[in-house]
């Protein structure tokens, strides 16, 4: 038995479980009229409507206990107060000092990194300025028209999915494009559509040694100069953002040109570090700065409100329990809003990445699930195609309903039925539809007997599905730092339940490995290396067909 299943409070939530577990969300709101206004609130452009999931308080009050007896409270602190608690790796944990915008202290080894974290901001400031302004000139003159992000996971998906999500807010003359795959399509594809005296690259990598990204930036580099035929010319056209100078050097990017962070900052977490320079050249400073502000302000609300009234941590409980009592392993995130079509994969790296793991802190195997599997795509297309599941099939899998009750840049008519779809869904998931309900329908339209009858299983409805609704005033850059933000910081109280390292991601190393040596023997440069039969026979066949 695990720390964790031994606490008292893990226990009292099986025994809660076992009487409440099929009580109908449908009584629930029957027998509370407050029950509303009860299971939400809101924190400054965010609104957070918890009251349709299977619970009620007394679910609540035991899972908060169980929050106080794993000792949530003082990992927040130790988080803020920048322990190292990636214990695998001996680092700190402090994407929050990235937005700490009350500049406070906040030491890691002795050292205060606020005077850093705020030079490279100042930098990036400088920097996104002059190419924004049109003083940044490429190699013939002429101002930069086309930014290329080349890097992979965190290095990629953060500014990807918020310079896709503050479209509207962009610099009208920048175009954003993002390289992370090292198939060359994707690569050779934008290159087509830009041109080298008005394309700047950047190169994100935290570690610089990613093979995606080194390859794409190496193929980029060579494009250039069969264009530029000047070596000069790079410093006017590539940029660097990593932790990591010699390799960035070596690379042939001056240091001068390399805009930094360090190992205290995770991957996953990275987009309000330099990492963030693509979102700053497209957005601007200000709206750059609005963002971490955001954040800043889900930071303090995490830290300060009171566990049963703090958001992160009751999306955490509640998904935790869905995920350790109910065995609902599986989680959607639907934004109902094309801006963040790119948010289900976002977050699904940052959940999965983190929380992906089977040892607890001390090495020892867990003897419960962690994280769920995140999915998702816009709600409204995935109505039309996997919602069928959510409503009918048989697993449970909670869902994150996010849209924005204002949307300006809409055609008229179109945001009432958006958001008339969102409060529909979240309605039908919860009350279902019973068989009576169908019966009566089914008679209005005219059939009987057993025609009828037929018909009634296949129209019926459980409900008592789960979800969360999650409402910004408006998407701007503010709320978009807060809602990213409310879901690091719900990954990190999941992590904290469960005694996991969330900020350490060695399940990705093995592939990374032996597709080192596959590698070597696709380019003949090694013959033979042992393998499975399996192995063994697919690198023969592509062999065969490449001629090898
Ligand atoms: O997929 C593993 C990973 O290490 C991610 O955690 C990270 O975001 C990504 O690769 C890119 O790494 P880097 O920024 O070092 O290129």
């Amino acid at each position: 038995m695990s720390q964790l299943t031994d606490l008292p409070a893990w226990k009292a939530l099986w025994d809660h479980f076992e009487a409440a577990k099929d009580v109908h969300m449908r009584d629930l709101f029957a027998n509370d009229p407050e029950r509303a206004e009860r299971y939400s609130l809101e924190v400054d452009g965010l609104f957070l409507d918890y009251s349709k999931n299977r619970l009620a308080d007394d679910t609540l009050a035991l899972l908060m206990e169980l929050a106080h007896q794993v000792g949530l409270p003082a990992k927040i602190k130790a988080m803020f107060k920048g322990e190292k608690l990636n214990t695998t790796e001996q680092r700190a944990v402090l994407h929050v000092a990235l937005r700490n915008r009350t500049n406070a202290p906040i030491k890691v080894d002795g050292e205060d990194v606020m005077p850093k974290v705020n030079a490279v901001l100042e930098r990036m400031g400088r920097f996104a300025h002059a190419v924004r302004s049109g003083e940044w000139l490429g190699y013939t003159n002429q101002p930069i028209t086309d930014i290329v992000s080349i890097g992979i996971g965190g290095s990629d998906l953060g500014p990807l999915m918020v310079c896709s999500a503050l479209k509207p807010y962009g610099h009208p003359r920048l175009n954003m494009h993002f390289v992370s795959n090292v198939d060359g399509a994707q690569l050779k594809e934008t290159l087509k559509k830009v041109h080298a005296e008005t394309t700047l690259f950047v190169v994100e990598s935290k570690t610089f040694t990613t093979q995606e990204t080194l390859t794409n930036a190496i193929t980029a580099r060579e494009w250039f100069l069969s264009r530029a035929r000047d070596e000069k010319a790079v410093a006017k056209h590539f940029v660097a953002v990593s932790t990591n100078k010699k390799a960035v050097g070596d690379f042939g990017i001056d240091p001068a040109n390399m805009f930094e962070f360090w190992d205290w900052v995770g991957g996953r977490y990275s987009l309000w570090s330099a990492i963030g320079l693509p979102i700053m050249l497209y957005l601007g400073e200000e709206n750059f700065s609005e963002l971490l502000n955001g954040a800043h302000i889900m930071d303090q609300h995490f830290r300060n409100a009171p566990l049963e009234a703090n958001m992160p941590v009751l999306l955490a409980m509640i998904g935790v329990w869905y995920i350790n009592f109910y065995g609902g392993g599986s989680h959607v995130i639907a934004p109902y809003d094309q801006y963040l079509h790119r948010l289900p994969a976002f977050i699904q790296q940052l959940d999965m990445e983190s929380n992906g793991k089977q040892v607890m802190l001390d090495g020892s195997p867990v003897d419960f699930e962690t994280a769920p599997i995140i999915w998702g795509e816009t709600g409204i297309n995935g109505q039309h195609a996997f919602f069928q599941l959510l409503h009918q099939g048989t697993h449970i899998s909670p869902i994150d309903l996010i849209a924005s009750l204002e949307n300006r840049s809409s055609l008229p008519g179109h945001h009432e039925i958006l958001l008339a779809n969102v409060f529909a869904q979240a309605e039908a998931f919860m009350r279902g539809k019973t068989a009576d309900e169908v019966r009566v329908e089914l008679a209005e339209q005219g059939l009987t007997g057993e025609a009828l009858e037929r018909l009634v299983p296949h129209k019926v409805f459980g409900g008592n599905r789960p979800t969360n609704t999650l409402l910004m005033t408006r998407l701007d850059p503010r709320n978009l730092g807060a809602l990213i933000a409310l879901y690091e910081h719900k990954i990190f109280v999941q992590g904290v339940i469960w005694h996991i390292n969330s900020f350490d991601q060695w399940g990705v190393e093995l592939g990374k490995q032996l597709a080192k040596t596959i590698h070597a023997e696709l380019t003949g440069k090694l013959v033979d290396a042992p393998h499975d039969s399996s192995t063994s026979r697919l690198i023969q066949l592509y062999r065969q067909a490449n001629g090898r």
